[in-house]
C-alpha cells in the first residue's frame, strides 16, 4: 500500500500551539496542507502564530484559551470544529515550568504545574473526545524526559509529566475501539526553546551535547516528523506508547543540564527569599 505525509484538508488542533515545539509541530502539519488550529493563553502569541501559519497560504485558526479553564477548553474546540469540521489530529502540549527545589516551592507552585500540564491535558482531552474524527483520530500529548528521569528541581514537573504518561496510555485503551490512536512524545533537550531557556543556561549547552550520544541538540523539526508520523498512515497500529525523541540521551543530558546550569543555588535561593 502507497502512503503518503499529507494532510490536506486534514484538521490538526495544538493545544499550547503559539510558540516553541508545540508551534512548531502546528507550522511543520500546516506546511504539509492541514487546516490548522491553535489555541494558547496569550492573544499575542496567538496573533503571531495566525499570521505565521496564514502565510502558508492556509485558512488558520487561533484562539485564546487557558487550558486550565475547562469552559474556555470546550469553547476553544466548538470553534475549532465550527471552522475546520472535526478534529483529525489533537495535540495538547500547554506547559509551565521552573526550577524549584520541592522544599521551596509552594503548594500553589507545584499545583499551577500540575494544573496546565496534567489537568490541562485532562481538559483537552475531555473536550476533544466528542469532536474527534471516529474512526481515524490521532492524539498526542506532549510529555517529557521528567516522566520517567527523575530530575532534581522538577519535583512539580516530574509528576505532571508522569500523569501525562498514564492519561496517554489509559485513554489509548478506553479510546481504542473509536478507532482513536492516543500517544505521546517526550522530547530530548531541544534547541532555541523556552524550555531549555528554564532549565539550562547557555554554558550548559556544550556539556549537555557532550553527553547525547547523537552529538546534537534536537531541533523542533525533529519533533514536529515524529508528530507527523504519529499521526500518519504509517503509525496506524501504534497505540498507548510514549515515544522518546531524544537523540538517545535523555537520561545522561539531564544531569548536566541541571547541575553545570549554575541556576540551582539561585532557583532555590529565590524561591525562599522571593526574588525570582
Ligand atoms: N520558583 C518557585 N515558584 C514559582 C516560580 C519559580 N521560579 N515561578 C512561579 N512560582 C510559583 C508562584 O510563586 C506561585 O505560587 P504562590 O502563589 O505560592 O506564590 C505559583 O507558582 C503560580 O505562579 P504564577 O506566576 O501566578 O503562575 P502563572 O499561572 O501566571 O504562570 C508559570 C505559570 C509559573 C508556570 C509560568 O512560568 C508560565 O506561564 N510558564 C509558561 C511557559 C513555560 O514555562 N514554558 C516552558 C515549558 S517547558
Ligand atoms: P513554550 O514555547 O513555552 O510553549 C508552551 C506553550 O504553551 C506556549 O504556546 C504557551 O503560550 C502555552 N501555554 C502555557 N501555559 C498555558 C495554559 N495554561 N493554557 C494554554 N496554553 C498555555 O515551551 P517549549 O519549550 O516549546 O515546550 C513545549 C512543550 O514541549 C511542553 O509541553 C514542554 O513540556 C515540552 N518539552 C520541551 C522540551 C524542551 O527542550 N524545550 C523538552 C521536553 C519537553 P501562552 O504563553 O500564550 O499560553
Amino acid at each position: 500500500m502507497a502512503l503518503s505525509l499529507d494532510f490536506a484538508g486534514k484538521h490538526v488542533f495544538v493545544f499550547g500551539g503559539t510558540t516553541g515545539i508545540n508551534f512548531g509541530i502546528a507550522e511543520t502539519f500546516a506546511r504539509h496542507g492541514a487546516k490548522v488550529s491553535v489555541a494558547s493563553r496569550k492573544q499575542a502569541n496567538v496573533d503571531s502564530a495566525v499570521g505565521a501559519l496564514r502565510a502558508l497560504g492556509h485558512d488558520m485558526l487561533g484562539v485564546v484559551a487557558d487550558v486550565r479553564n475547562p469552559e474556555a477548553v470546550e469553547e476553544a474546540v466548538k470553534v475549532g470544529r465550527a471552522k475546520h469540521g472535526s478534529i483529525d489530529v489533537l495535540i495538547s502540549g500547554a506547559a509551565g515550568n521552573f526550577l524549584s527545589a520541592a522544599n521551596a516551592l509552594s503548594p500553589n507552585g507545584f499545583r499551577v504545574v500540575v494544573d496546565i500540564d496534567l489537568v490541562g491535558t485532562f481538559h483537552v482531552m475531555r473536550a476533544a473526545f466528542p469532536n474527534l474524527t471516529k474512526p481515524g483520530a490521532s492524539v498526542i500529548n506532549i510529555s517529557a524526559p521528567q516522566s520517567f528521569v527523575p530530575m532534581r528541581y522538577q519535583a512539580h514537573v516530574c509528576a505532571a509529566k508522569a500523569g501525562v504518561d498514564q492519561i496517554t496510555r489509559v485513554l489509548a485503551l478506553e479510546w481504542g475501539a473509536d478507532g482513536i490512536r492516543v500517544n505521546a512524545i517526550a522530547p530530548g533537550p531541544i534547541a532555541d526553546t523556552e524550555g531549555m531557556r528554564r532549565l539550562s543556561s547557555p554554558n550548559a549547552i556544550d556539556k549537555v551535547v557532550e553527553a547525547i550520544p547523537l552529538k546534537r541538540m534536537g531541533t523542533k523539526e525533529d519533533i514536529a516528523w515524529l508528530a507527523m508520523f504519529l499521526a500518519s498512515p504509517y503509525a496506524s497500529y501504534i497505540s498507548g506508547t510514549i515515544i522518546p525523541c531524544d537523540g538517545g540521551g535523555a537520561f545522561d543530558s539531564v544531569k548536566p543540564m541541571i547541575e553545570e546550569a549554575g541556576k540551582l543555588d539561585a532557583a532555590q535561593k529565590a524561591a525562599a527569599d522571593g526574588t525570582r
